[in-house]
């Protein structure tokens, strides 16, 4: 039973694509560009090394990824063609490829590392979009939303993901579906363990999990 129909999630970043940017700046209060700089350093790439960024959406981490590599190859792959535009556009220097994260358009070990940042929770298979991931590359990193932590802050966080987002985010976005899906779906947010366990059972090994902020996002690292 997939945990997300494909069309649905397509369909839905299609949509929000040209306000996607400016919401998730406002939503996170500025963090979100902090976090994607965090992912992008845990790949540990160096100057002329290879990246492929999954869900890739509008291209923000593909562009930190590509500032790391320099000279080297980088590559951002999404199935929403709203997304892909909105990054083509952003970046017109970075290579966009329209493709599935489940069935990555790749060859083994074609890269030094590959990420992915709040897309593993969309996906319909979040396991076999991590098995895809130790597949094409040596090093993984996702960047991803957890369950917030039962704390002062846990519900602080959660009131903002309940109660704020889907009023801010639908109102701006002009797709109040899309910011709904958002905070329904935070109690099935894993926790880092759970996200530890998965990539495990994914074929990930030296699976590691750093806590952001608080615990509202987390840094999921492993190699193949
Ligand atoms: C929340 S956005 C994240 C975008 C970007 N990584 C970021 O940091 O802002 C999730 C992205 O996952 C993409 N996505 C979801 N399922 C996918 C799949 N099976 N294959 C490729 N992309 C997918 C969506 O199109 C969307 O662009």
């Amino acid at each position: 039973m997939p945990e997300r129909d494909a069309y649905e999630v397509r369909a839905m970043f299609d949509r929000i694509a040209p306000r996607y940017d400016l919401l998730n700046t406002l939503l996170s209060g500025g963090l979100d560009g902090r976090w994607r700089r965090q992912a992008a350093v845990a790949t540990h790439l160096q100057p002329g090394q290879s990246a492929l960024d999954v869900a890739c959406g509008s291209g923000k981490l593909t562009a930190e990824l590509a500032r790391l590599a320099g000279a080297g190859r980088v590559v951002g792959v999404d199935f929403s063609a709203g997304m892909l535009e909105k990054a083509r556009r952003g970046y017109p220097a970075l290579e966009f490829v329209e493709g599935d994260a489940l069935a990555l358009p790749f060859g083994d070990g074609e890269f030094d590392a590959s990420t992915a940042a709040f897309g593993l929770r969309n996906l319909a298979d979040p396991g076999r979009g991590l098995a895809e991931m130790a597949r094409v590359s040596r090093r993984m990193v996702v960047l991803e939303f957890v369950r917030p932590p039962r704390s002062v802050f846990g519900s602080v966080y959660r009131f903002h993901l309940r109660q704020v987002l889907p009023r801010v985010g639908g109102a701006l976005s002009g797709a109040p579906a899309a910011y709904r899906y958002l905070s329904d779906t935070v109690d099935a947010y894993r926790s880092g363990e759970e996200l530890a366990e998965l990539a495990l059972a994914s074929g990930w090994k030296g699976v590691e999990f750093k806590a952001l902020t608080g615990g509202a996002v987390g840094l999921l690292a492993g190699h193949p």
